[in-house]
């Protein structure tokens, strides 16, 4: 008999080497080089060959030009995430942490599909059990047809068999394909399968939506290989503790890629949030210090978000710093700013800040709302109410202005605000509206405005 062809694959990122290696020379993790199985059990099937036919090749403008049509997925919030519904023939990756809620996610899409016939493959799950959780979700839609099944053979053979016109696949490293001998989840097995399930999308035109893990570690190869072989890669992320739960496009071949979806975990499924300032803004306590508003925008969504800090003596030697939901370098870069600028002595005390509602921010134009939260809590003067900021704060405590100022102060105005802190180079051809702007250009003259 012949010798099994094996090889060896890293576990992080998939690439491929002849010998065992200690760190990847391409994605630099160690330890993740493990030896799978390669060998084909059917010869390669497609090869070049000068006979049939060949595609020619053509000339750009002659291309037929197709209206892009999209499928509805009755979800809003992820229609938005996927630039406006599902575009037919694309393979779309939903990855994120086990038990955050992918599975919850995508069947109450496919229960919510009315007038589209569903295949729901699960790997993971067995048919008494998404049944119980589509009777949670309150909805037994009848054109859902769920399979329980892991070789992608079987599962083709039922897609002949149903012509289903969305397939989801729950998980994508549960399947197993005949041709390859290796273990299912490993990297081969995951890439064969994908590029299956690819295949089969470009032929017939069928959207698949694909649930991929990815553990804490990233021990598991699934979604970074994957990346590169689907169109558009979604992450479903949270905090556990929190009911929030964010969807995020990182890759996306129809659309954008900086554009948000959230949700609220009930007990019966996702809850999408439309309008997210109403919910991460606490409007009911009274004036505490400590707590800033930032108008910022995601993708083309304003919202606006609590900013909370506490500003402590030190017990240790060390002051300690912590953010969450916020970039910690970021943070000890507007202390520094804080007490070269605004004298404010921050050596010997602890700083923690905190965006509300487990969110996490990138957008700039929260640094003035974290700085302004800061000094808050540490002279323990509480910040106006209905007041909020939209501006980024450079090296030198310089109020830089931010993109999209126009939303920021139109949502701070649709939530009732008054005052909203600006940066002076923002502020041309802005209209006169119904809410105070304060233009300022340096860190200073925010904090003697705020607190004489
Ligand atoms: P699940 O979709 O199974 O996560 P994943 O597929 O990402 O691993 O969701 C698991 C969590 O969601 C579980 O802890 C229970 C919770 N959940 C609710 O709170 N409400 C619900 O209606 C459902 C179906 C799940
Ligand atoms: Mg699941």
């Amino acid at each position: 008999m012949a010798k099994a062809k094996t090889s060896f694959f890293c576990q992080s990122c998939g690439a491929q080497a002849s010998k065992w290696l200690g760190k990847c020379p391409t994605c630099g993790e160690w330890n993740t080089y493990v030896e799978e199985v390669i060998q084909l059990n059917e010869p390669a099937k497609q090869k070049f060959s000068a006979t049939g036919k060949a595609p020619m090749a053509i000339k750009l403008d002659q291309i037929e030009a197709i209206t892009e049509t999209r499928i509805d997925t009755h979800n809003a919030e992820l229609n938005r995430v996927l630039g406006g519904g599902l575009v037919p023939g694309s393979v779309v990756l939903i990855g994120g942490e086990p038990g955050i809620g992918k599975s919850t996610l995508l069947l109450q899409v496919a229960l919510s599909m009315n007038s589209l016939k569903i295949l729901y493959v699960s790997g993971e799950e067995s048919d008494q059990q998404i049944r119980m959780r589509a009777e949670r979700i309150g909805n037994l839609k009848s054109d859902c047809f769920i399979l329980t099944e892991t070789a992608t053979q079987n599962i083709f053979r039922q897609i002949e068999i149903l012509k289903p016109e969305v397939v989801i696949i729950d998980s994508i490293q549960t399947l197993q394909t005949d041709l390859i001998d290796s273990s299912p989840g490993s990297v081969s097995q995951i890439r064969e399968c994908a590029s299956e399930l690819q295949r089969f999308a470009k032929q017939t035109n069928t959207p698949v939506l694909l649930i991929g893990h990815i553990t804490k570690d990233g021990s598991l190869a699934g979604p970074k290989v994957l990346e590169h072989m689907v169109d558009a890669v979604l992450q479903f992320e949270g905090e556990r503790n929190y009911g929030y739960r964010i969807l995020r496009s990182i890759k996306n071949r129809f659309g954008s890629t900086s554009e948000l979806g959230i949700y609220e975990m009930m007990s019966a499924g996702l809850r999408e949030i439309s309008s997210p300032s109403e919910i991460l803004i606490n409007r009911h306590h009274e004036n505490f210090s400590g707590v800033a508003i930032a108008s910022t925008v995601e993708g083309i969504r304003p919202m606006l978000i609590e900013t909370q800090a506490l500003v402590s003596t030190a017990v240790y030697g060390t002051p300690q710093r912590s953010a969450t939901g916020f970039d910690l370098r970021r943070l000890n870069m507007l202390l520094a700013v804080l007490e070269k600028r605004c004298g404010f002595r921050l050596g010997t005390k602890d700083v923690f800040l905190n965006i509300a509602g487990g969110i996490r921010v990138d957008d700039p134009a929260i640094d003035l709302a974290v700085m302004s939260a800061v000094l808050s809590s540490g002279e323990d003067i509480a910040i106006p109410l209905k007041t909020c900021f939209a501006a980024e704060v450079g090296l030198s405590g310089e109020i830089r202005p931010v993109n999209r100022i126009e939303q920021r102060i139109a949502e701070a105005e649709k939530m009732g605000f008054e005052k909203i802190f600006i940066s002076k180079h923002n502020s041309h051809n802005l209209k006169s509206l119904g809410i105070e702007l304060i233009k300022v250009s340096k860190i200073e003259e925010v904090f003697s405005n705020l607190f004489g």
